[in-house]
């Protein structure tokens, strides 16, 4: 069917020389067949989350639930990185169903995070662990309480910021990075941070601190402009040097080697910079999130259904373990860029978004109830280099409980698409 442009689609186009989508799409076949597969997926999800509360009981009170691997629920304490992950999760299954249950769980698991984490700087990824847990909370319940933290922890999150050199330190101390290992890293930035600048956002916008927003650009900027090869794919570890503040290493993270492209940490850039864009209006955050859009969906080592290896140049591809987490991070992505992105463009996102959660929503990704220690998806890749050189520290083809939360997030974007 063809679709003519609105009035406003046309002021649009002449204002900016974008013409954005200002009305949905009708559902394609796809997102028929998907739409008529969530009541069972989200059956699934239930029973997964509430086998998972059941073992957590088993567990201290201040842990959160992480991976399964061999056998085992593997738990982690409040600084983790992915400690804001599972009651995320459970805002989202509440923010669905409006059961007591969900929210009476998401309140205990968020709230076991307040005061441990209200005041730490100790690794840069405070968006993570407190946006994804208290932000949900927030949203849903307008509870103060969490305004109130999160404010703290924005103000945690600026004393990383380094004024001369306009961005947020990663990593305090890196060792045994292996990239062009000519000199000790000095200032280290990775790709992974633009999740961070939501919650500065939300900061400066609600009363917190009006430093949180130019932090908050000044890093998706010098982001923009030096974390991309020309193809559009995103580098994952970058050292700055001190004083000339100039990019000086290239380090592979957790990528497969320094040209690879570590899958999730571009779809970090996808829905970092799509963030951004809805945050700023910054038409340069948009037209970056469109290039790593484009990167991802046009990769020639992307495999049919969507679902990335754990590193695009990953060496024995098509013997590769996919990442199911850097899929889901990109499918919740792409399912907000359609919303924003040129009216050429968006039907083309929105297609993507739906394929990949098609597949993620598929048994060969989503999980049977029972099985998975009780996690949603399988086949995700933490980190398959392993932390310092360690491959046994490396989560390969296990469930992360951020894999789930992306998840659950991209289907609620997907049901509001086709409301
Ligand atoms: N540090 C975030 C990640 O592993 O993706």
């Amino acid at each position: 069917m063809t679709t003519f442009p609105s009035f406003r689609t046309t002021v649009t186009t002449l204002l900016t020389g974008f013409a954005f989508p200002l009305f949905a799409a009708p559902a394609t076949s796809a997102e028929t067949d998907l739409a008529a597969k969530l009541p069972s997926v989200y059956a699934r999800c239930f029973e997964q989350y509430r086998g998972l509360l059941k073992q957590m009981e088993a567990q201290k009170p201040e842990m959160q639930p992480k991976r399964w691997q061999d056998g085992k629920l593997v738990v982690i304490p409040p600084r983790d990185w992915c400690s804001g992950f599972f009651p995320g999760s459970l805002w989202y299954l509440y923010e669905k169903t409006g059961e007591a249950f969900w929210k009476d769980a998401a309140t205990q698991y968020t709230d076991r995070l307040l005061e441990p984490l209200r005041h730490d700087a100790s690794n840069h990824d405070v968006g993570f662990r407190t946006y994804c847990s208290a932000g949900n909370a927030l949203r849903l319940t307008k509870d103060p309480k969490y305004a109130a933290f999160l404010h703290d922890t924005a103000a945690a999150l600026r004393t990383r910021y380094d004024d001369e050199m306009g961005l947020i330190c990663s990593w305090n101390n890196p060792k045994n990075l292996k990239g062009n290992g000519f000199f000790v890293p000095q200032y280290i930035v990775i790709i992974d941070n633009m999740m961070n600048l939501e919650l500065l956002e939300w900061d400066a916008k609600n009363g917190g601190d009006p430093k949180s927003d130019l932090i908050s650009r000044s890093q998706a900027d010098l982001t923009d402009l030096h974390h991309f090869r020309p193809d559009g794919s995103a580098y994952h570890v970058l050292d700055y040097n001190r004083v000339t503040k100039k990019v000086h290493g290239i380090f592979a993270g957790q990528g497969a080697c320094t040209e690879g492209t570590w899958s999730r940490g571009h779809s970090w850039a996808v829905y970092g910079f799509t963030m951004m864009y809805r945050e700023t209006k910054n038409l340069k955050y948009l037209v970056r999130a469109m290039k790593c859009a484009d990167y991802w969906m046009n990769e020639p080592n992307l495999p049919a259904d969507g679902v990335a290896y754990w590193d695009f140049k990953a060496p024995r591809i098509p013997n590769e373990e996919r990442d199911a987490s850097a899929a889901a991070v990109t499918a919740s992505a792409l399912l907000e860029l359609c919303q924003f992105a040129p009216t050429d463009k968006a039907a083309a996102y929105r297609a993507f978004g739906v394929k990949i959660l098609s597949s993620l929503a598929s048994d060969a990704y989503l999980a049977k109830t029972g099985e998975n220690g009780n996690f949603l998806l399988m086949h995700c890749v933490g980190n398959k280099p392993g932390w310092y050189g360690n491959p046994k520290s490396g989560e390969v083809d296990v469930p992360l409980n951020y894999a789930d939360y992306y998840f659950l997030e991209a289907l609620g974007r997907f049901e509001r698409l086709i409301k």
